[in-house]
């Protein structure tokens, strides 16, 4: 049995994660801004089989509350293997990229929110000796483009902070895990056209789950995102800027 913290449990993908676990008889403890929808996962969970399904009002934005959430889930679960953040929010990148006050807001969600749980989770987990400490963030990070370096950006500083951590933690026990998913049809991509490079949730989670088992370093979920990612960051720059993406 595992004792797992979801941040951001209301994500499409860290739901289907969080059924994972509580199929496996796990103990999890949730975080999420969305109370009545936290709820609703919790009841779906107890039934799929969790053994407990604690629950944490968390907007992450609000960074003087990290300390004590994370503190309570250490208390409520006497311990935590298994640690994911699975929060984001994918900026319109034309609508926000010429106002400074939005692109703050963007990085503060994507970048510091979870730098500082990070910060936190890390002494938790060194402290501890065990665990892992994994982070949903994107292939949009291995190649910044014209249509979403906002975002991208703010993936690659966690992305970097991540690499940091895993040079700390892994020779005292812990593994740090850095997810790449490519394109995901969930309700932050309600709004696209899917394509056959699209995955579903469900498979994504799958990935997910299997990455943290292995403690990988970083995994590219679907698998395939390994070899379209190494294409683009190795095209020349020229090239690069030529395709408009
Ligand atoms: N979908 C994709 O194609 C894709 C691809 C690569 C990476 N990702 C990453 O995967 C992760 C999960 O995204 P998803 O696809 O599952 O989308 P999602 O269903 O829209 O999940 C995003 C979650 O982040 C939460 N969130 C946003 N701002 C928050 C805040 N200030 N405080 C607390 N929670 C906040 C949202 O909560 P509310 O429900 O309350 O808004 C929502 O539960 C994200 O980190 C995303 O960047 C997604």
């Amino acid at each position: 049995m595992s004792n797992v913290l979801i941040i951001g449990a209301t994500s499409t993908i860290a739901e289907m994660v969080a059924r994972h676990y509580a199929e496996q008889g796990d103990r999890l403890y949730l975080t999420g801004r969305n109370l009545p929808h936290l709820e609703s996962i919790a009841t779906d969970l107890r039934i799929r089989g969790a053994r407990q399904v604690t629950l944490a009002s968390l907007d992450v934005d609000d960074a003087s509350r990290h300390e004590e959430v994370i503190g309570e889930a250490w208390r409520t679960l006497e311990g935590c293997d298994i640690a994911l953040i699975a929060h984001g929010t994918l900026p319109q990148q034309e609508q926000i990229e010429q106002d400074r006050e939005a692109t703050l807001a963007a990085f503060q969600t994507n970048a510091f929110s979870t730098i500082s749980l990070l910060t936190l989770l890390a002494n938790r987990f060194s402290e501890q000796g065990s665990g892992t400490l994994a982070v949903i963030s994107s292939v949009a990070a291995d190649r910044i483009r014209r249509s979403n370096y906002i975002y991208g950006t703010a993936k690659l500083a966690v992305n970097g902070y991540l690499e940091g951590l895993r040079l700390r933690l892994e020779p005292e026990g812990v593994e740090v895990v850095t997810l790449k998913p490519g394109f995901v049809d969930t309700a932050m991509t309600r709004d696209f056209s899917k394509g056959p490079l699209w995955a579903q949730p469900q498979q994504v989670a799958g990935g997910i789950v299997k990455a943290i088992e292995r403690g990988s370093s970083s995994a590219y979920i679907p698998w395939f995102w390994w070899f379209i990612m190494a294409v683009i960051r190795w095209l020349p720059g020229p090239i690069f800027r030529r395709l408009k993406i």
